[in-house]
């Protein structure tokens, strides 16, 4: 069969990023079934072909107006379709959408009619708030991450300290996530209060943790996203880690962290 991706050299190297990350995520057994999901605006790589490609399914609504997505077009992965899937055949387990004039609804327009994935409020929420702020984030990313679900099985980690004790756990964590963990309580997969929420918390966090289900990331690439979530969920494993052996680990000093801070220059709010 023939796909879109044969004629189009940019589309395709981002679509094979989500590939590669997918793959990652179902290795690091964190993409059970179905589980997690991402989209990828694509439209800086769409061309006039794509842009004119008519729709293969009839138009379905988003569920809700989302004024910043006119002319906009993302790759999704398909609902109920799974990472290792999607991992070897990105065009079978996801597709590419067009949201529509009236930016409520959206078409399918290629490879193939692949309904995308359930938490699509979630994701192009956070798409139409990160382009009406300017933002050159593109992705965004949901997946389970064992340590970081485990932790927010208990309601004394659901909360700003927790970002903390993850920061002190290796230099890194402060490092490559200065913006830590943003936390949502516990919201229906897939509805609009959870897609509501995330947008709240991934203002000003570099992940958001949903509880007892998963976390959320947005970055410029898929690859980064991915880092991102592997970063935090690092330190929660050495944190659980030393907690099995018996011991709460002490974590870095504040003096140590505050200097980490002071020598990356790290920011204080999410850069655009
Ligand atoms: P989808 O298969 O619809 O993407 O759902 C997976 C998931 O993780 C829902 O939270
Ligand atoms: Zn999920």
């Amino acid at each position: 069969m023939t796909t879109i991706l044969e004629y189009h050299p940019e589309l395709k190297a981002v679509i094979s990023e989500c590939a590669e990350v997918a793959g990652y995520l179902w290795q690091k057994g964190w993409a059970e079934r179905n589980g997690g999901n991402m989209t990828y605006n694509i439209t800086d790589v769409v061309d006039d072909e794509i842009r004119n490609l008519p729709a293969i399914a009839p138009a379905r609504p988003i569920g809700e107006v989302l004024s910043h997505l006119r002319g906009t077009f993302f790759y999704v992965k398909g609902t109920g379709k799974r990472m290792r899937d999607l991992a070897r055949h990105p065009m079978r387990n996801g597709s590419i959408i067009r949201i529509c004039e009236d930016c409520a609804t959206y078409e399918i327009i290629a490879d193939e009619a692949v309904l995308p994935t359930s938490e699509l409020p979630s994701h192009l929420s956070i798409h139409d708030y990160l382009i009406g702020s300017g933002s050159k984030y593109k992705v965004s990313l949901h997946t389970h991450p064992i340590e970081l679900v485990a932790l927010s099985h208990n309601s004394g980690f659901l909360n700003e300290q927790t970002t903390r004790t993850l920061w002190s756990m290796i230099p890194e964590t402060l490092a490559f996530a200065p913006l830590g963990l943003g936390i949502v309580p516990y919201a229906m997969p897939g509805s609009l209060r959870l897609a509501e929420a995330t947008l709240e918390q991934v203002r000003s966090h570099d992940v958001v943790l949903w509880e007892k289900h998963g976390v959320f990331a947005v970055e410029k690439t898929m690859m980064d996203a991915f880092d991102q979530i592997d970063v935090l969920n690092k330190a929660a494993n050495i944190y659980m880690c030393a907690k099995s052996m018996g011991f709460t680990p002490e974590g870095m000093t504040a003096e140590a962290m505050k200097e980490i801070q002071e020598v990356f220059h790290l920011p204080t709010e999410r850069p655009c």
